[in-house]
């Protein structure tokens, strides 16, 4: 799959490139918007660089080689979200499951209060799912991770039992600087509790109207089960109808095996 002679600094160049172009705005476009989703580029690949280096110190190609593998696009997100997410901003959970996700929404956003000067920065996350077991994984996640910030760091949190066809109105429109989905069904729960093509596809659009300027939202999609493939397709093309005015859509897909999951990350531009 690799070229032999692809060395990890070529492969990381070829890659932070390759992303920076995808999400680069056009030269006469320099608005902060389009400006984030270059940084996020950059910060994912970094980010993926980082990863490969410490699992992979020798390997030809790591870089690459950690993009594809299986949490490849679970990577580029968590680079994405660690580059959006500033003090005080407020992040979503729209599908909380075992809280790994969470866990580290609230890490980026513990960490953002801890750089920042002001006791204004501490930040917000709303964390959604319909099982209650899942609120509860969530919840023991977020205590273990929060646990080295003191109580000026840590994010306000409020764990929700709640379809993320709608948002609740706790949150403003414009307020929210990035919603997260990692789609499907838990691993180990109820296969039947999964997300849908209907729901996500209005959740979406619920989210296009939370997001300030500048916020984000990145979708993890799961197209490997029948209602995961309906989803994966209606979640491109909802991404797809945004106004291009409007935002500006990333897709990652680091496999050419259409079951394989993907990312998507729309940035709102004005
Ligand atoms: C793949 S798991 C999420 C994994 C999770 N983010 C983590 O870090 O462990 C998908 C989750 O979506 C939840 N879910 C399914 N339909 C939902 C809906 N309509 N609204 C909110 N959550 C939903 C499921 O209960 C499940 O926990």
């Amino acid at each position: 799959m690799l070229a032999p002679d692809l060395s990890p600094s070529d492969g990381a160049r070829r890659l932070a490139a390759e992303l920076l172009q995808r999400a680069a705005p056009p030269p006469t476009d320099r608005s902060a918007g389009a400006q984030l989703l270059t940084n996020a580029a950059a910060a994912a690949a970094a980010s993926a660089t980082r990863v490969t280096q410490a699992a992979q110190p020798a390997s030809p190609g790591g870089l690459v080689a950690s993009l594809l593998s299986a949490r490849g696009c679970l990577t580029l997100a968590r680079g994405v979200w660690s580059d959006a997410l500033r003090p005080g901003d407020i992040a979503v959970d729209a599908t909380c499951g075992n809280g790994n996700d969470a866990a580290e929404l609230a890490t980026i956003l513990a960490r953002r209060a801890s750089e920042a000067p002001a006791s204004s920065a501490v930040g917000r996350l709303v964390a959604l799912d319909i099982q209650p077991a899942a609120l509860d994984a969530t919840r023991a996640r977020l205590d273990d991770a929060l646990r080295d910030f003191g109580a000026a760091e840590r994010p306000h949190v409020e764990l929700l039992l709640h379809d993320h066809a709608s948002f609740p109105p706790s949150l403003a429109p414009g307020s929210v600087r990035l919603v997260v989905y990692n789609l499907g069904y838990l691993p180990h729960g109820d296969h039947s509790r999964t997300t849908t093509a209907e729901g996500t596809v209005r959740s979406l659009q619920a989210a296009t109207e939370l997001l300030c300027v500048g916020g984000m939202i990145t979708a993890v999609s799961y197209p490997a089960h029948p209602e995961g493939v309906r989803e994966a397709a209606a979640v491109h093309d909802a991404f797809a109808r945004l106004d291009k005015h409007r935002w500006r859509v990333l897709v990652c897909r680091p496999s050419q095996n259409e079951r394989e999951k993907f990312l998507t990350v729309a940035l709102r531009r004005c």
